[in-house]
């Protein structure tokens, strides 16, 4: 028994209860979008299934959710500790490199200033992202200096947030990345997304899914990476570096749909799965 917590039913979420209609697993949808959620010690949460599978799209709706359920005494795939560190890139980079998982070298500033310097020593081309966001959006390459100045004028009229300058140093990889899912402390999938001509590979900007074999390097640093955010169900996401895989990002109610058909692995079957075992522990 579980509930599936929702904002925008996307395609994951219809393939997720139809899985667990399959399997005879029972569960309820939530619509966020009319919760009214207690907040103090000991009250009574509206949703009566323990665990909860937040798929909420909307990041902030995400992350405060997942704390208001898990006050409440739910257990959340994933936790509030997972969500807040891999839904913000720097807290992801930082929990990266505490345990050890080779990552790209990353810089933080919050001025022009910082940015020049943190360039010089990455240098160019770099990467700047915003430290939240997904499927590529407002990451960019930067050139050079005038390029970066550009960038960074731009950001001066966005919100705050968009100040907090994430750098990191452009890897040298093939065109394409690897996205690898982790349920449960298993690695069960794994797909090269391939561009289609933009330097980000994202699938959600025509990055072409294909099949990826699970290597022993593969398995190993995704583990790692999702161990690092204490993540229970989530997708990591690998670059190959001339000095060997790296982890960029772990991500949060991550999607599967370009992966289910690449790879022929039943992702929303195995979550589900992974639900039912859960509950019997
Ligand atoms: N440091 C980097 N060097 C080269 N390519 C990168 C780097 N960081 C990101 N990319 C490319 O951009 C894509 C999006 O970056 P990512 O950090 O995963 O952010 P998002 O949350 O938007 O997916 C990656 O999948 C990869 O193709
Ligand atoms: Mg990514």
């Amino acid at each position: 028994m579980f509930a599936l917590l929702y904002d925008v039913i996307r395609w994951e979420e219809k393939a997720i209860a139809q899985a667990a209609e399959k399997k005879g697993v029972k569960f309820s949808l939530v619509d966020s979008r009319q919760m009214s959620l207690k907040v103090g010690k000991g009250q009574k949460s509206a949703i009566k299934e323990k665990v909860v599978l937040q798929r909420c799209v909307s990041h902030y709706r995400n992350i405060y959710s997942t704390a208001a359920l898990e006050n409440l005494g739910h257990t959340m795939i994933n936790s509030f500790q997972t969500a807040w560190m891999s839904s913000d890139k720097l807290f992801g980079s930082i929990a990266l490199a505490k345990a050890g998982v080779p990552t790209p070298k990353t810089r933080l500033a919050f001025s022009e200033e910082g940015v020049l310097k943190a360039l010089g020593e990455l240098g160019y081309p770099a990467v700047i992202k915003p430290v939240v966001g997904s499927w590529g959006r407002m990451s960019a390459k930067l050139k050079d200096e005038d390029f970066a100045r550009a960038i960074l004028e731009d950001r001066e009229y966005m919100h705050p947030s968009y100040q907090i300058y994430y750098l990191q140093e452009y890897v040298k990889r093939p065109p394409r990345d690897i996205r690898t899912f982790v349920i449960g402390g298993k690695t069960v999938a794994a797909i090269y997304r391939t561009s289609a001509g933009d330097w980000r590979t994202n699938t959600a900007r025509g990055g072409k899914a294909e099949p990826c074999k699970i290597t022993k390097e593969i398995d190993d640093i995704s583990l790692k990476a999702a161990k690092a955010v204490q993540g229970r169900f989530v997708g990591v996401d690998l670059m190959e570096s001339p000095d060997g895989l790296l982890c960029h990002e772990v991500n949060n109610t991550t999607e599967f749909k370009n992966s289910v058909p690449a790879t022929g692995i039943d992702i929303p079957g195995l979550v589900v799965d992974y639900i039912s075992a859960m509950e019997r522990r």
